[in-house]
């Protein structure tokens, strides 16, 4: 399931955010790639104990766990503190696929889904898309400043050369309570769909039954 949160920082605040990141010390990318994706990424990261990184990031977590379509795609488990990096012209990260597990401190968190937070207004740069293959076929995804792209950390993807500009995102992963893309994307609809009967037909009886559904698959899928 490839979805688009919208708004998940109001446009001022993303563009605090990108006030912010301005003046911040950059360094390589390739710092955090695995050894074959070294060879295709070009781009700069904030580093993961950099003060400004922690502090945007944290105000990115008190705000998804705010946001119920987030809470509802997702149903995260546990998520990696949030990144961010920058694509001034020239930078690229070619077709990579992200580990499975990202070390956090002393722990490890699967990635289940691979989130990236737009920051940057696209007028502000040309290329810089992020490009998910999805079996044949790719799409690409150019975001408003505070939107949010949620794919499965399973796809390959890229983010295309920039050609003009910067492209500044936070980017972070998830570990989903449910493991499975499928299961997840029917969990979603359910909750979707009860919500909808929730508000417009709130007093028939079978509701129950069928919120007991939901819970119920959630037990019988998810982890904790
Ligand atoms: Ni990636």
């Amino acid at each position: 399931m490839l979805l688009t949160i919208p708004g998940v920082l109001e446009a001022q605040e993303a563009a605090s955010f990108r006030q912010a990141l301005e003046s911040a010390e950059w360094s390589d990318g390739r710092a955090t790639a695995g050894y074959l994706s070294q060879r295709v990424k070009d781009n700069e990261q904030l580093r993961e104990d950099h003060p400004l990184a922690q502090k945007l990031g944290t105000r990115i977590l008190d705000l998804l766990e705010r946001n119920q379509t987030f809470v509802s795609a997702a149903l995260p488990l546990k998520i990696v503190p949030p990144l961010f990096n920058r694509y001034q012209t020239g930078k690229t990260y070619g077709r990579h696929i992200d580990g499975g597990m990202r070390p956090v401190g002393p722990h490890r968190v699967r990635t289940d889904l691979s989130a990236t937070l737009f920051l940057s207004p696209p007028e502000n740069y040309d290329g810089g898309e992020l490009i998910v293959e999805d079996g044949a076929s790719e799409r690409a995804f150019k975001l408003k400043p505070g939107d949010l792209l949620l794919y499965p950390a399973t796809s390959v993807h890229r983010v295309a050369p920039v050609t003009r500009g910067e492209r500044l995102a936070g980017f972070f992963w998830i570990q989903s309570m449910v493991r499975g893309n499928e299961q997840r994307a029917l969990l979603f609809q359910l909750d979707n769909a009860l919500r909808l009967l929730g508000r417009d037909v709130p007093d028939h009886p079978s509701l129950v039954e069928m919120m007991g559904i939901y819970h119920n698959l959630i037990r019988q899928w998810g982890e904790s």
